[in-house]
Formats: structure tokens, C-alpha cells, sequence
């Protein structure tokens, strides 16, 4: 593999991670706030798997973080000479993108010992707030390495427009997925004998995750609209056809989720309605990985009119 390609890799790879991480962030903490609408009778059940999940997000987030910094070293040095700390450590000190790197690590870190504190006090909701908190800080500072602070036109409005994106994706894919995998993974509901209670809490979900879809489409459509100047940039750009194609994978994901609502929700409670839930719902969230890879490169790609 060239050098450049290799470097390309790296870096997509790295923030690919790093954006699953965040996601799932976010759809801990949007799980919670949903169930804190009607609590489950075992709220400390809940609590101990969120806290979980909570855990294995944020550690991915942290050797996200971390293969970051050495995927920017390498595209900076490596083409030239081997990576070393020292090269590491000049990254991530001397260079601007370094120093907003050392705020994404900041922001990781600070949210470990209010991980840790949910996990320890499973069932005192201030504990949730306080990593609420912290999420907010991840995702704040998540696009300061985007193009949104190369853009030329001033940095607050992609700045709020990538917050609300990066926000929206969360509390759509991030709740399902949590909603998946620690929702119905275990207890009565996963083994489909009590699929009316799914049925509640999917009918909770569908009205947050119609919103946090169209903030998405909506914030995706005006970054876009700031980012590309002429319409034949969208096919004459390497940018603009990496867009073109997440657009696809956006209206791909759109219709597997609106399938679930329409087709795969109101037969939750009848047999085998909750395995059929957990196989579409699945499958939503593959095409919604992919997308978020295609995104990971697109972040790398130059900008339309470099
Ligand atoms: C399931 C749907 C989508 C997901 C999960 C998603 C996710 C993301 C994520 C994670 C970022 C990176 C934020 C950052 O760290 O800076 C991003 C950036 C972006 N998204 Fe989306 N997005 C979706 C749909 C869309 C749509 C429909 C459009 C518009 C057609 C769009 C346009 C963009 C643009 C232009 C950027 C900025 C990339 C850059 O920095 O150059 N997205 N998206």
C-alpha cells in the first residue's frame, strides 16, 4: 500500500473509532434520560448495565484518542522516517491540530471518573448528570480536528451545525444500539415472552429517533450546503462524491429505520416480534457503520475548493 493511501487509512480508521465511540456516549446517556421518562421496576439492573456499556464505550474512545495521535503522526512524519515518542509528543505539543487533540483528551479523560461513578453508584441519578456533563464536553470538542475549524467563512456556525450532527447521530444510533444490545439482550422481553413491554419502550424510542434523524438530515444538508460551493463539485470532487455516496448510505439507513417503525413495531408484541426487532434493528445499524466509516474518510478529504 503507498505511503499517502496508508497514512488515509490511518486516519479514517482512527476517527471511525473514535465517532462509534462517541455515539454510543451519547446513547447511554439518551437511553437513560428515555427510561427516567417511565422507570423499569429494576432500575439498578438498568443502571449496572448501562454503566457497563458506559465503560466499554469510553475505553474504546480512549485508544481511539490515542491511535489518533499517532495516525496524525505518521500522515505528518512517517511517509520520511519512523514514528517515534518524540515525533508523538511533537504532535501532540507543537502543532495546532495537537492542541486541539490535548482537548479531545481532556474531555476522555474527564469523563473516566464519572464512568466510574455511575458504575459505583448505580442508581443516584445525580451520577447520570454528572456524565451527562461530561459527554456534552466529548462531543463540544469533537469537531475542532473536523473541517469545521478550517473553514474559512468563520468557525461557529459548522461548529453548532457538527455539534447538533455528531449530537443527533448519537441519540438516534447510539440509543438503538443500546437499546439492542443492553434493552432487550437479557430477562423475559429478549426471550419474547414479554413483548408488550419492548413494545412500550420502542414506542418511547420511535418519536426521538424520527427527530434525531431529520436534526441529522437537516444539519448533514446545510454543513454540506457551506462546504461545497458549486453543485458540479459534487460528482467532480473526490469530497464530493464521498458525500454523494453517505448521502446514499444516509437514505439506505433512513428506510431500514422507517421500515422498523411502520412494518416491525406493531408486531413487537406478537410471536417472534421481538426477534424480528432485534434482526432489523441490526441490520440498521451495520449500514449506519458503514456510514460512519465513509464519514471518517470524508473528514480526511480535502474540502471542495482546495
Ligand atoms: C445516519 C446519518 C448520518 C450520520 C451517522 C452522520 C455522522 C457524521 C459524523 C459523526 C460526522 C463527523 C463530525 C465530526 O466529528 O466533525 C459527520 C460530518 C458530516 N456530515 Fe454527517 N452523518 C449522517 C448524515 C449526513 C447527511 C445526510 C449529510 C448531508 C448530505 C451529512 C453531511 C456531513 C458533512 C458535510 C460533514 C462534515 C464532514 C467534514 O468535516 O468535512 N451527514 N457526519
Amino acid at each position: 500500500m503507498a505511503g499517502d493511501t496508508y497514512a488515509l487509512t490511518l486516519l479514517s480508521g482512527a476517527k471511525w473509532l473514535t465517532d462509534v465511540a462517541i455515539v454510543w456516549l451519547i446513547g447511554v446517556g439518551a437511553y437513560k434520560l428515555m427510561a427516567a421518562v417511565a422507570p423499569p421496576t429494576d432500575v439498578r439492573t438498568l443502571d449496572t448495565r448501562l454503566a457497563r456499556q458506559a465503560g466499554l464505550a469510553l475505553s474504546l474512545l480512549a485508544v481511539a484518542t490515542a491511535a489518533r495521535l499517532y495516525a496524525q503522526t505518521y500522515s505528518s512524519f512517517g511517509l520520511d522516517e519512523p514514528v517515534t515518542g518524540e515525533l508523538i509528543r511533537l504532535v501532540a505539543e507543537q502543532t495546532r491540530w495537537g492542541g486541539r487533540w490535548q482537548m479531545q483528551a481532556a474531555a476522555v479523560a474527564l469523563a473516566a471518573p464519572a464512568t466510574a461513578l455511575v458504575a459505583v453508584k448505580s442508581g443516584a441519578r445525580w451520577t447520570w448528570w454528572v456524565f451527562g456533563a461530561t459527554i456534552l464536553a466529548i462531543v463540544g470538542v469533537a469537531p475542532t480536528t473536523s473541517h469545521a475549524f478550517a473553514y474559512d467563512g468563520g468557525v461557529v456556525l459548522p461548529m453548532a451545525l457538527q455539534i447538533a450532527h455528531l449530537s443527533a447521530a448519537g441519540v438516534w444510533l447510539g440509543t438503538l444500539l443500546v437499546l439492542l444490545s443492553a434493552g432487550l439482550s437479557s430477562g423475559p422481553s429478549a426471550r419474547g415472552e414479554d413483548g408488550t413491554a419492548v413494545s412500550r419502550l420502542v414506542d418511547r424510542f420511535s418519536p426521538v429517533a424520527l427527530t434525531a434523524a431529520t436534526v441529522l438530515g437537516g444539519t448533514g444538508v446545510l454543513t454540506a450546503f457551506l462546504y461545497v460551493d458549486e453543485i458540479p463539485q459534487l460528482w467532480q470532487t473526490s469530497y464530493g462524491r464521498v458525500l454523494l455516496l453517505k448521502s446514499g448510505l444516509f437514505g439506505l439507513t433512513a428506510a431500514l429505520g422507517a421500515y422498523n417503525w411502520r412494518r416491525v413495531r406493531p408486531a413487537i408484541a406478537g410471536p417472534g416480534g421481538v426477534t424480528r426487532l432485534q434482526r432489523s434493528g441490526t441490520a440498521e445499524l451495520l449500514v449506519a457503520a458503514v456510514l460512519l466509516l465513509v464519514t471518517a474518510w470524508l473528514v480526511h478529504l480535502p474540502m471542495p475548493h482546495e
